[in-house]
């Protein structure tokens, strides 16, 4: 039987959203005193949404004049560690980035700072098919951090049920989504949204997009030797999973395995193991939620 009233012990509902105690104040402390600089680029996303093969891209297509495939830190650093999580650092830290400065962050859209809103700033969101992120969410990742203490001792099927309810790091998950998406409609210059199903077809054309969009296009001399092509390469999920760096430790705080974050990076998993009627649950929630706003996923 599934408890009703479920509240994770170590996440706090902060304006509308569920946030983790343990950073709680360093997300206040972002909104209240952060100024975003207009070259600043920032990366959004819910856990587990393609969050780590994002920063890599990203990374890659800004600094891609500094470094080359065989010099770029993404050999000796995690994702994670070269593009900076603002919940994770006392905003100061970002002070000694060069520009354009690149961090990311998993605050909803009405609670990130004003100025992120309202500078020339820009943000890349990404976003995947729920039925993948509960997927994801309830059977490995959350079993991974149930070895963590602050960890509430729940079943698979409570763990499913709470995050239907919205209550999910960073979530609901559909006004994440939602309140992103709706951002990227009305201010495409600032707000460019993407879909990991996307990025899974065709991650060139995807790269070609996102450099666009921070004003760093590839030139034809790059695109004719090859460079979009050894960014896709470097980032896929089977190179940074051979890598050492990513093999072994852990990250965010300690509390997360490296090598948890790249798994298997399939779309579809779900259906090996969600049951029809957890299916149907969300396919209403979805119709509910996300398909006023002209939102479609790609499940399978
Ligand atoms: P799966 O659990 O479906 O394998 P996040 O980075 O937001 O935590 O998301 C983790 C998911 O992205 C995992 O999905 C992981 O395998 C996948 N992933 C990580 N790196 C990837 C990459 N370079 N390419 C494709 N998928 C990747």
């Amino acid at each position: 039987p599934i408890t009703k009233g479920l509240v994770h012990p170590a996440h706090r509902l902060y304006q509308n959203f569920w946030c983790p105690i343990t950073v709680l104040p360093n997300v206040i402390a972002f909104r209240q005193h952060f100024k975003a600089k207009d070259k600043d680029i920032v990366l959004v996303s819910q856990p587990k949404s393609g969050t780590t093969w994002l920063k890599a891209l990203a990374f890659s297509i800004i600094n891609r004049s500094h470094f080359n495939i065989s010099n770029t830190p993404l050999l000796t650093s995690n994702p994670h560690e070269a593009v900076p999580f603002i919940e994770l650092k006392l905003w100061p830290d970002l002070d000694g980035l060069a520009d354009p400065r690149l961090f990311a962050t998993h605050i909803p859209y009405p609670s990130l700072p004003e100025s992120v809103k309202q500078s020339d700033c820009q943000i890349i969101y990404i976003c995947r098919n729920p039925l993948d992120t509960v997927e994801e969410h309830s059977w490995h990742f959350l079993l991974e951090m149930a070895r963590s203490e602050d960890q509430p001792d729940w079943s698979l099927e409570e763990h499913f049920e709470t995050f239907c309810q919205g209550q999910v790091l960073f979530g609901p998950f559909w006004d994440h989504i939602t309140g992103y998406w709706k951002e990227s409609l009305e201010r495409p210059r600032k707000v460019f949204f993407l879909k990991y199903e996307d990025l899974k077809e065709d991650v060139e054309g995807q790269l070609k997009k996102v450099a666009e969009f921070v004003g760093l296009p590839f030139t034809e001399e790059e695109e004719e030797g090859g460079v979009i092509e050894e960014i896709a390469n470097l980032c896929s999920l089977k190179t940074l999973k051979d890598l050492e760096v990513n093999k072994s430790g852990k990250l965010l705080g300690g509390i997360i395995e490296k090598r948890s974050f790249f798994r298997k990076g399939e779309v579809g998993d779900w259906v090996n193991h969600l049951t029809p009627s957890m299916v149907d649950r969300l396919n209403s929630i979805i119709q509910e939620k996300m398909r006023p706003f002209g939102l479609e996923f790609k499940m399978c």
